[in-house]
Formats: C-alpha cells, sequence, structure tokens
C-alpha cells in the first residue's frame, strides 16, 4: 500500500485536562470541522475517561472517533481506579492510547505492561495507539533506534501478524513531549522508516504511524508530508479547536484528496 492509500490520521490526546462545560464547545467545534475534511483524514480525540459518554453522546454521528488515553492490563477484578478494556467500549470508544512516556515515567509501567496492555485493548475490540519514544540522554548516547526497536518489539513479540496489523503506533520522543520543540521531519521521518521496516517484518507494514511531540499548525504539514508519517497525535494543541483544526487540515493537504 502506498502512503497516499493509508491515508492520515490526527488524533487528540486532551491528557488530563477537560471539564464539562469547555468539552462540549470544544468537541462540537471538532465535530464541525472534521466534517469538512476529505474522507481519507480520519480523526480522534482520547480523553480522559470520565468524559467518554460526553464524546459520545457529542461526537456519534459525525466523522470524529474518540478514545481513552490508558487502560487496566486486567479485564476486571479488584483493580481499585483501573478502567478495563471492555469498559471503554460500552461508551462506543475506537481508541486505547497505551505506553504513552507519561505513564511509562510518572507509573512505572513497564515495556512488558504496555504489551498486555495492548492485548487487553486488542481482545475488547479496541485499536491501540502503541506509543514509543527515546529520551533526549537516549538519543545523545545513540540508543534511538534501540530504545524505540525494544519498546515496539515487546508488543510485536505477543501478537499474531494479523494482530499486529490492527495497531497503530507513535513515535514521540520524550524531548519533543510539551517542550515546543519538535523533531524535525527528517529526524521523524528516520525513526518513522526504521519503526516501519521493524512492523514490515512482523507482516504489518501499513500500520498507521504517527508522529507525537510539540506538533503544530505551523509544523504539521511538513512532518505529515514525510512518506512514513502517516499522521499525528497531538497533546496540547489538541485542547484548542482552531489548533487542532489546522493541524487536522494540514494533513488534509498531504492526503491523496488534498
Ligand atoms: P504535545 O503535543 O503537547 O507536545 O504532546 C504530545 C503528546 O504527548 C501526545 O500524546
Amino acid at each position: 500500500m502506498s502512503k497516499q492509500q493509508r491515508g492520515k490520521l490526527v488524533v487528540g490526546n486532551w491528557k488530563m485536562h477537560g471539564r464539562l462545560a469547555a468539552n462540549t464547545a470544544l468537541l462540537q467545534a471538532v465535530a464541525q470541522g472534521s466534517g469538512e475534511l476529505p474522507a481519507d483524514v480520519r480523526v480522534g480525540v482520547c480523553v480522559p475517561s470520565l468524559y467518554l459518554a460526553q464524546a459520545q453522546s457529542l461526537l456519534e454521528g459525525s466523522s470524529v472517533v474518540w478514545g481513552v488515553q490508558d487502560v487496566s492490563a486486567f479485564t476486571h477484578g479488584a483493580y481499585t481506579g483501573e478502567v478495563a478494556a471492555p469498559m471503554v467500549t460500552d461508551f462506543g470508544a475506537t481508541f486505547a492510547i497505551v505506553g504513552h512516556s507519561e505513564r511509562r515515567a510518572y507509573h512505572r509501567e513497564s515495556a512488558e505492561l504496555v504489551a498486555v496492555k495492548t492485548q487487553r485493548a486488542l481482545e475488547a475490540g479496541l485499536t491501540p495507539i502503541v506509543c514509543v519514544g527515546e529520551t533526549l540522554e537516549e538519543r545523545e548516547a545513540g540508543s534511538t533506534e534501540r530504545v524505540v526497536g525494544g519498546q515496539l518489539d515487546e508488543v510485536l513479540a505477543r501478537l499474531s501478524a494479523h494482530d499486529a496489523a490492527r495497531l497503530v503506533v507513535a513515535y514521540e520522543p520524550v524531548w519533543a513531549i510539551g517542550t515546543g520543540k519538535s523533531a524535525s521531519a527528517q529526524q521523524a521521518q528516520a525513526v518513522h522508516a526504521f519503526l516501519r521496516a521493524r512492523l514490515a517484518a512482523k507482516g504489518a507494514a501499513d500500520v498507521a504511524l504517527l508522529y507525537g511531540g510539540s506538533v503544530k499548525p505551523d509544523n504539521a504539514e511538513e512532518l505529515f508530508r514525510q512518506s512514513d508519517i502517516d499522521g499525528g497525535l497531538i497533546g496540547g494543541a489538541s485542547l484548542k479547536d482552531h489548533d487542532f483544526l489546522a493541524i487536522c487540515r494540514a494533513a488534509a493537504a498531504t492526503s491523496l484528496a488534498g
């Protein structure tokens, strides 16, 4: 499949932001703006799980899909505070981010735990967005491919080729997240090409590969034009409807129909 046939995917990761009233305005604006995009640009938002029902009620019938930012490694049971993947599907969700660097760092999630969470999401019928990325220290030590390759391999080792093909993978360099300092398009493309080859070796070459880390309206188009960048996972800019929709339009400009 060529990069054009893969289309583009832009997903907002709201992180721990949002309140009921503000969410309504943001979701309505995103739903309306996304209706004007070509069909080969898909748009999603991953909200705090408390707001899944709100996302469902405001986005159902629009072209925008919704999801969560994490799922439990367990399907049910005495795991206070956890949210299981099957619960998420009760609210019509499409995506579950797993292995975000903030969870790996602040919640000490191991590569193995991330792999198990990916399996739980797949079993429930969700599309996991598996995040991988290196720290600045790791990049400067020349370890980027070893780190992101290891994070991806841990997940792929547990999956059949069929399930691997159902993933979305996001390359999010830790040093670019929330810093205003995006990876250059060339830096991102190089890592995406590496990840694509790893996925191809598993028989999953057509997995959507998103870039995340300080994507803004003014750098999105150059990033999305790279041959192995299929879209973006957007943090801060997904909280402002104008910025998020401008990023979606940048995706449209680089898509087949755009
Ligand atoms: P920023 O876009 O705020 O840098 O966040 C990126 C990210 O972590 C998305 O998951």
